[in-house]
């Protein structure tokens, strides 16, 4: 397995946070850069620094998007509480892209409307929402872990991420490629790769469910 050119981190933030702790934030996202880049003099990777944004407040304005969105892009990966019912995500999602931004969904598999409902991805997917599923919760148990392969499987997925948490999470392993690739082939690299490429490209992602 080839090593990724390009790391981002994405700490968590939500919207209500006020000014003092994003800039808080922001200081410590750019310690922990300069920490990661004298890592990244031996391991030929680069780190980069986005939000995992949650949306807690209504209308995020689009300088607020501006300030949390991954670097470079108009894409915003963004999560909402777990147990929120499916109309409420869905005007959430569509007030990020009404400013002009493309929202990177993170972990569906953790929502209950996806549990119940894995197609209203492809819905999502249509309006222009990238998906991503974490290898967290492929390797995890119960009815996320099912989820999440249910929409691995389906061809519902545009990125698989690591949700790493700390040093020694190594999620994304040669394992974890061979289960992927053995429900949907070809699919670990293309989501591990290409698909997080074209994000950080600024490109707009295919609709979903779509096969490898
Ligand atoms: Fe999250």
């Amino acid at each position: 397995m080839t090593r990724p050119a390009v790391v981002v981190a994405t700490p968590h933030f939500r919207l209500s946070n006020s000014v003092r702790v994003f800039n808080s934030q922001s200081k410590r996202i750019l310690e922990f850069l300069s920490y990661a880049n004298i890592l990244r003099a031996e391991d030929e990777f680069s780190v980069l620094a986005g939000r995992e944004v949650m949306l807690a407040r209504w209308k995020p304005s689009a300088h607020t998007l501006d300030a949390l969105s991954l670097p470079g892009t108009s894409w915003v990966l963004i999560e909402h509480p777990f147990g929120m019912p499916w109309i409420f995500a869905l005007l959430r999602i569509r007030a990020v892209l009404k400013q002009g931004f493309r929202p990177l969904l993170a972990h569906p598999e953790r929502y209950s409307w996806c549990r119940t409902h894995p197609e209203r991805v492809s819905r999502l997917s249509e309006l222009g929402v990238g998906i991503q599923v974490c290898a967290r919760s492929l390797t995890g148990t119960g009815v996320t872990a099912e989820t999440a392969w249910r929409l691995i499987e389906s061809g519902m997925v545009h990125v698989l991420s690591s949700d790493a948490h700390q040093p020694g999470d190594n999620l994304l392993s040669i394992e974890l490629k061979h289960e992927v690739d053995s429900v949907a082939p070809g699919a670990y690299n293309l989501l591990t790769g290409k698909m997080p490429e074209m994000v950080m490209n600024n490109c707009e992602l295919p609709k979903l469910p779509f096969t490898v």
